[in-house]
């Protein structure tokens, strides 16, 4: 009998513990308050003085923070500006320096309180962001829990669209931190068919048409990659096609769900660091996890997202190097590389999104090592074959501060990417290697515009830096929110 994991076991326990958050004209005084201040801006009352504060080290800048001791106990952060990225950093800054408390309270400073509407929707957005997302940690495998679960916010504030703002920045955290319970959850835990139960469920609350494809059902559409990279493995795969259903305007999303990439025949050697392979779903799930957000936001885009997703296991059955398999619409690929399995299974659901004749499509996958080394831990990779697209997708990014770096989908690598049996080969030479991808990906999208983010770099934080706590990051899960609210009327 194979071991299997108690039914019961969670695979998104963020969403049991949700944090709420609140706002009020005037802070309780039981819990810890925190103060954004600005150097040599007004203190608090009863605070240090500017020259005494000096003395331990704080002047107000980002980054630095001071605890005053008393009732209540109180934290004063330092900021430079007030920008997005600059308000959700302060907010993390703040959750951090009182980790043992549950709940929190802050100070929205007078810069914000006077902003126009608009900023200041934006800034109290971020900054509950800011708050959730540092306070995130994946517990649910220890027997016992470190440090307790936020619970509660509360925002101080004399404006009334505070606390919209507050409550939309709660639903991104939300969604940024669902992604991650997704990805930390070992491959024991989430394989395929588990993965479908969890969007069938986040499909149930959160409003959206959610299909499950089996096996039999994968071979009827012809989804040769995605069939092939799961032949070696003892577990079923399964596409999950997941659709809201608004506006006019068509945004497909294609994720790689690989729940473990153990690199197939091709085998990946005995490393620690590929524990982080359990990741290898990152794409699917920030893309799962950014469609729960949708109809709470009230997004007017109307997105379809194809999941793919299996593990990529070596065995008897397994896909051999030189095998052929045959994707959607007939493409031939000579499997030079088991390990090049997520432009196999993307393949698939490109075509199949190409198909719907979207106005764009976007896929998302943590799809190669050149990747990270070209760009290191904070950007994803972008390519895209159309501008316009592109410049959406860094607007977004830059909104969210999950940063991501446009590189060339240069035609004159394509030629390595020929093979002598197939219509194509899964892997170039040994240079450029986010761009072959990338190229790959590019020959089944037809005229569609389409954008690639190579997310295998931003994929994972090895430690707690502000909102980025230590294991995955959840990354692109905000972004494409973003991205689908601004598409609407782009
Ligand atoms: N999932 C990996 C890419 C990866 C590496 C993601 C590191 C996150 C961190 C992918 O399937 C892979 O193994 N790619 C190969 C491609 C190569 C065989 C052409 C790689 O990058 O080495
Ligand atoms: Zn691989
Ligand atoms: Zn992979």
């Amino acid at each position: 009998m194979r071991l299997t994991v108690d039914d019961s076991f969670d695979p998104i326990p963020s969403l049991s513990h949700l944090p709420t958050v609140g706002v009020t004209a005037a802070a309780s005084g039981t819990e810890p308050e925190a103060h954004l201040v600005q150097a040599e801006a007004p203190l608090p009352a009863g605070a240090p003085t500017w020259e005494e504060l000096a003395q331990v080290g704080f002047e107000g800048k980002a980054g630095q923070r001071v605890l005053l001791p008393g009732q209540p106990l109180r934290v004063l952060v330092g900021i430079d500006e007030f920008s997005s990225a600059a308000l959700r950093d302060a907010g993390a800054t703040a959750a951090s320096a009182v980790p043992q408390s549950t709940n929190l309270t802050v100070h929205l400073p007078a810069a914000i309180n006077q902003a126009i509407p608009s900023d200041r929707a934006q800034l109290v957005q971020a900054l509950a962001e800011g708050v959730l997302l540092a306070r995130y940690r994946y517990t649910p495998l220890k027997s016992a829990d470190e440090s307790p679960a936020f619970a509660h916010l509360t925002l101080v504030s004399d404006q009334p669209e505070v606390a919209e703002a507050a409550r939309r920045g709660a639903v991104m955290a939300r969604t940024t931190n669902l992604a991650r319970d997704l990805a930390n959850t070992p491959p024991r835990h989430l394989n395929a068919d588990r993965l479908g139960a969890v969007a069938e469920r986040l499909g149930h609350k959160f409003g959206l048409t959610v299909e499950v494809f089996g096996p039999e059902q994968l071979a009827d559409l012809g989804l040769g990659g995605l069939l092939g990279v799961n032949a070696g493995s003892v577990e079923e795969p399964r596409m999950i096609k997941v659709s809201y259903r608004a506006g006019e305007r068509q945004l497909a999303l294609v994720g790689k769900g690989i729940t473990y990439d153990s690199g197939g025949l091709s085998l990946k050697p005995s490393n620690p660091m590929h524990a982080l392979m359990k990741s290898d779903m990152l794409g699917a799930g920030a893309i799962l996890a950014a469609m729960t957000a949708l109809a709470d936001l009230e997004v007017d885009t109307s997105v379809t997202a194809w999941l793919m997703c299996t593990d990529n296991m070596p065995s008897g059955s397994s896909t051999k190097l030189g095998d052929v398999l045959t994707i959607r619409g007939g493409t031939t690929v000579e499997v030079k590389n088991t390990d090049a399995e997520g432009r196999l299974v993307l393949a698939d659901g490109l075509v199949l999104a190409a198909e719907s004749s979207p106005d764009a499509i976007v896929d998302v996958a943590t799809l190669t090592g050149a990747a990270l080394a070209a760009l290191g831990p904070r950007s994803a990779a972008l390519f895209a074959n159309d501008d316009h697209l592109a410049h959406l997708v860094e607007a977004a990014a830059a909104s969210t501060d999950e940063t991501v770096w446009r590189l060339p989908l240069d035609a004159r690598y394509r030629d390595q990417l020929k093979s002598h049996v197939a219509d194509l080969s899964n892997i170039g030479g040994s240079y450029g290697g986010a761009i072959l991808a990338a190229l790959f990906l590019n020959e089944f999208v037809g005229e569609v515009p389409w954008a690639h983010v190579d997310i295998a770099g931003p994929m994972y934080s090895d430690q707690d830096d502000l909102w980025r706590v230590t294991g995955s990051t959840g990354f692109s899960a905000r972004l494409l929110v973003e991205l689908a609210q601004t598409f609407t009327t782009h």
